[in-house]
């Protein structure tokens, strides 16, 4: 094409380009617009539990009338200071290990107060710890009900100790409706006796509701070393050290504020047993590809340069994600922070079984890691779930059940059918 002629077709093309421009500006702004509308939108909400420790817990609640809000717990009654909508009821001096009951009364809304209970964190070593994951569980319907009402039904009579929210907890932008319609509704009798421990995910990622919803530990309220940041934090019961970290927004460079924090915290755990969480994983092919740079945005390459190194630096046992759709699971291995192709089972694997493993009691660095993807807790996504690290990968709905005792770590996944798809464990052996 001539200069003239290169010219005369950009003249003619230029209208076209603007409007386009303009129209993906105007798209983007509406969007900006409804999804902040809806996340700072004010709704009801029935009460629930956050900064639940060993010794306090926090009761939230959004009542339709500016209230003044009660929780009677036992003998006590605490109620707000001032009238509001948006009700927070702190109660401290509880003891640790210790079920109570409790109503909450609040004028505008009828409550249901039937069955409310909760447990405080252990503080000692419990002989059986039971703890549910669920990951991309923030799409409302039949295949979230499916996998909620089976995982019940597995637990049966069976008591439940820690909830585990894996991330991507309301689709598709995580706002105050969608949080209503994918967390408070669907799981409401769960939310009465227990208390969602939530990790960010990408489509939680606008955080305005996610931060108004979710209040974290900063000062080491629920065990560890304080973070001093919502972002990532501690949690501790019975036998195990849990550690909560913010892959989306969260600074995952190897020296950054959440990795120096890690360090502090991991090098003091006194716990048998330690469980890290985190919404992207370092290792998939499922719905994402963890050897690609640009699948979402280096979160999943830094998470394996940058922080697997220091979990597996102070013996991490089991490391939990989701965003992959599906469930992924790994032999115990360690020291594998490059590409999928760059795998060596002779060097990485920690053990020659492929569901049952056998670790030492001493924990030491690189003793061996379980990577788990547990992803599809309301949706399922694409193939081809051939990454070399993995033991075990399916595209199927369903939640994942700890159960933990001192000397021995249980995972069984549970799908949408009720059938056990995967189950595996860890013993720790005392030397002699
Ligand atoms: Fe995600």
């Amino acid at each position: 094409m001539t200069l003239f002629g290169y010219n005369d077709a950009m003249k003619k093309l230029r209208p076209i380009l603007i409007t386009l421009i303009i129209g993906a500006l105007l798209y983007a702004l509406g969007r900006f617009g409804i999804v902040y509308y809806d996340s700072t939108l004010f709704l009801e909400r029935a009460p629930y539990m956050q900064m639940q420790t060993a010794t306090s817990v926090l009761f939230k609640w959004q009542s339709p009338e500016a209230e003044i809000g009660c929780v009677r717990l036992e003998s006590r009654e605490v109620c707000d200071s001032a009238p509001t909508r948006y009700h927070r009821v702190a109660i401290d001096g509880l003891t640790p290990a210790t079920r109570y009951m409790y109503t909450v009364h609040s004028p505008s809304m009828g409550i249901d107060n039937e069955e409310r209970f909760f447990e405080t964190l252990h503080v000692s070593p419990q002989e059986v710890q039971r703890i549910w994951a669920i990951g991309d569980s923030g799409k409302a319907g039949k295949d979230q009900e499916a996998v909620y009402g089976q995982m019940m039904r597995f637990l049966g009579d069976q008591k439940l100790d820690l909830w585990l929210l894996l991330g991507d907890n309301a689709y598709s932008s995580g706002t105050q409706k969608q949080f209503n319609k994918a967390l408070f509704t669907p799981y409401a009798p769960t939310l009465k006796t227990h208390t969602p421990w939530a990790v960010n995910g990408n489509h939680d990622a606008r955080r305005w509701a996610f931060d108004d919803i979710f209040e974290m530990p900063t000062e080491a309220e629920a065990g560890g070393a304080p973070s001093k940041s919502e972002k990532f934090y501690a949690l501790e019961s019975g036998n195990v050290h849990i550690v909560m970290l913010d892959s989306h927004e969260g600074d995952m460079s190897a020296d950054g504020k959440m990795a120096r924090w890690l360090h502090e915290d991991l090098s003091k755990v006194n716990k048998p047993w330690i469980i890290a969480v985190l919404h992207h994983p370092p290792y998939s092919k499922g719905s994402h590809d963890s050897d690609s740079r640009y699948d979402s945005w280096f979160r999943m390459v830094n998470a394996r340069e940058h922080i697997m190194p220091i979990l597996e630096r102070y013996g991490v046992d089991l490391v939990l994600s989701g965003h992959s759709h599906g469930y992924e699971r790994s032999r115990l291995i360690a020291g594998h922070y490059e590409t999928s192709d760059r795998f060596d089972p002779k060097v990485h694997h920690r053990s020659d079984e492929t569901h049952h493993f056998v670790k030492s009691s001493v924990k030491a660095p690189q003793d061996g890691t379980i990577y788990n993807i547990v992803g599809s807790s309301s949706k399922t996504g694409k193939n081809p779930y051939n990454h070399p690290v993995m033991q075990t990968s399916f595209g199927r709905l369903g939640s994942l059940l700890l159960e933990v005792t001192p000397t021995r770590l249980e995972g069984y996944f549970i799908d949408h059918n009720g059938t056990i798809a995967d189950h595996y464990s860890i013993t720790k052996e005392v030397k002699e």
